[in-house]
């Protein structure tokens, strides 16, 4: 044995005890020939003092730099009277050190260890290892698992097992770009990593498995942001004889427990939900952020005939006039600032956005010269605007008013710290529409995935395809978009008429799915389940606001891996054995 404790074990009890210490050099100081030494490992740090007395030791204590890993032996004595750290577990003692071996030597670091430094993401992503030696990042893989911890003990316990599914899988599209992995045995074919197991776990429903789940690696090639990683992790689950309630019950059971053992945080169930379109239109967004108001307010009819050109013509061409509140925006919101809102809109899309400002002077616009102020007062009675208070309308078309509205929503409560931090505002969104129309394809795409249950009323109904709702959820955990699933459809006959009415014709259907349209004919319990973004979690449970910082390797926004330069060029020879043989290598093989 290396040591005998930990370096976040010892306490005021252990006075008098010889132990044995091991970790790195988190800090040194020379004070006039004492040395101190604050010894770190992943429990915390332990301060030991190597005295001048003990000479070789003392000389070889005095070569030691910032992360050289230590083994020690020595006497754990009460810290000098006024001398104790209340912000450090083990600081009422010390260790006297008796002897010391240095086990190995680190070079001068590219960055400090430490929570308060700034470092570049280039760095932390480049030395990964030295990144997550900081105490926020040893945080934060503890919390994902406890994650996995708490999910697999309450899944467990709920009757579901977890099962694996293939990772090389058949390429079946699910909405993103597959990644591909050629087949050296089978000259021109290839594997599909799993966007998700969408279709393993139904047909594990038919196979009789009854209440499946995974924590599993999901890979998707597409555009990447902060809540996005081209692999992440699901808490994949699927449920056999279920409708919607039984799935929520379930998930808002796994989500109570998870905020009470990971934050001390009572979460009310069951949680409120509101319809797509209703989150739309109050919000502007599928995903809301209900941790506070500023809500979206229709005022298109307080505009009719206003005497604002620009406004009655929108409105005569089908759009909308929507506004925000910003409480307490308007004594500092210069010209300046309104040109600078109006260029930062633009990037979403829109010309502009029309601001009033409620002043202890009055209503002040540059939209009041036409309009006159009585229309504008009654848009601050609409808004319940008070004085102090900045109007933000937008005008034009609905989806993109309400999208830009919805954006500013964000923006100014972040920027103007109107966000409650302290508990979690979690909601599902239901309602979903079964389609959405792809202006790239020209056609109408699975607004979830293919496998989702129209609603069978409307459709019986002849409801507009357009139109056509669906049985799909999504849960919704402070602006974000934390678990999405449905109620799947169970007979073939439905699921060939979905994929009709995608335009996937007979032929594609049975080539990408006859295996589970056969599966279909063989006796299917009706099903459903969910899935979650296990990183997202973490990284709204931990307080982070990219899920790189809770993913131990992740890549770049550019899909690379800087600490091992991944991916990279592979010998001609490899791509000749996998049959690929035209490949132009990148003049460069770096891509930031
Ligand atoms: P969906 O595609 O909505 O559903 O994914 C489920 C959840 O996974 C998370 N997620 C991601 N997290 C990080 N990086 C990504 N690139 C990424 N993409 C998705 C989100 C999302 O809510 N098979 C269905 C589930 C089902 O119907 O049961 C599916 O994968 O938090």
């Amino acid at each position: 044995m290396l040591r005998t404790e930990n370096c976040g074990q010892l306490r005021v009890t252990d006075i008098g005890r010889s132990v044995q210490l091991a970790g790195w050099i988190n800090r040194s100081r020379d004070l006039g020939g004492l040395i101190f030494l604050n010894l770190r490992d992943r429990y915390g740090l332990t301060q030991v003092v190597v005295e001048p007395e003990t000479t070789e030791l003392h000389e070889l204590a005095a070569t030691l730099h910032m992360e050289d890993v230590l083994q020690l032996e020595g006497e754990v004595r009460a810290r000098p009277e006024g001398q104790a750290n209340p912000a450090m577990a083990t600081g009422e003692i010390e260790v006297r050190v008796t002897a010391l071996k240095l086990l190995n030597r680190a070079k001068p670091l590219p960055f400090l260890i430490r929570d308060d430094e700034e470092i570049s993401e280039e760095a932390r992503l480049k030395y990964r290892y030295l990144d997550l030696r900081r105490p926020r990042m040893l945080h934060n893989m503890q919390v994902r698992h406890q994650l996995s911890l708490i999910s697999r003990n309450y899944l467990s316990e709920q009757d579901f097992i977890e099962v694996e599914t293939p990772v090389l899988m058949k390429s079946t599209p699910e909405g993103a770009r597959d990644y591909l992995v050629p087949s050296r045995i089978h000259p021109g074919c290839f594997f599909a990593l799993p966007q998700s197991p969408q279709t393993y776990k139904q047909l594990l429903m038919v196979a009789g498995l009854d209440r499946y789940f995974q924590i599993v690696k999901c890979f998707r090639d597409e555009d990447l942001r902060s809540d996005r990683q081209p692999e992440f992790t699901q808490i994949d689950l699927e449920m056999s004889f279920v409708e919607e309630e039984d799935v929520f019950n379930i998930v808002e059971g796994l989500v109570k427990r998870v905020y009470r053992e990971i934050r001390q945080i009572e979460i009310p169930t069951p949680f409120p939900r509101i319809t797509w379109e209703e989150a739309l239109q109050r919000f502007g967004t599928d995903k809301p952020d209900l941790r506070f108001g500023m809500e979206i307010v229709e005022l298109s009819e307080l505009f009719q005939d206003c005497g604002f050109t620009l406004f009655e013509q929108i409105l005569a061409t089908g759009g909308v006039i929507r506004g925000i509140r910003v409480p307490g925006a308007a004594a500092d919101f210069s010209r300046k600032k309104i040109d600078a809102l109006n260029d930062y809109v633009k990037h979403l899309g829109v010309p502009g956005v029309t601001v009033i400002k409620l002043t202890p002077e009055g209503i002040n616009s540059s939209i009041a010269k036409f309009t006159g102020t009585e229309t504008l007062q009654q848009v601050a009675d609409l808004l319940q605007g008070e004085v102090g208070d900045l109007l933000i309308l937008g005008a034009g078309e609905p989806p993109l008013t309400a999208k830009v509205l919805g954006h500013l929503r964000v923006k100014f409560a972040t920027e103007l710290e109107l966000i409650d931090r302290s508990r979690p505002a979690i909601t599902w969104v239901i309602n979903f529409p079964m389609f959405d129309y792809s202006e790239e394809d020209k056609r109408l795409v699975a607004a979830h995935h293919p496998f989702t249950q129209p609603d069978k009323n409307e459709l019986e109904q002849g409801v507009p395809l357009e139109q056509l709702h669906s049985r799909a959820y999504d849960l919704v955990i402070d602006g974000y978009e934390v678990a999405g699933g449905s109620i799947r459809i169970s007979e073939r006959e439905m699921q060939e008429k979905v994929f009709e009415l995608l335009q996937i014709s007979p032929q594609e259907a049975e080539a990408k799915f006859g295996f589970l349209l056969r599966a279909f004919e063989y006796g299917v319990p009706p099903h459903g389940g969910i899935a979650f973004g296990f990183d997202r979690l973490v990284m709204l449970l931990t307080g982070e606001t990219n899920i790189k910082h809770v993913i131990a390797f992740p890549k770049t926004n550019a899909a690379y891996s800087l600490m091992d330069d991944a991916p990279t060029t592979v010998s001609q020879q490899q791509l000749e054995e996998l049959h690929i043989r035209t490949i132009e290598p990148p003049e460069s093989g770096k891509k930031e």
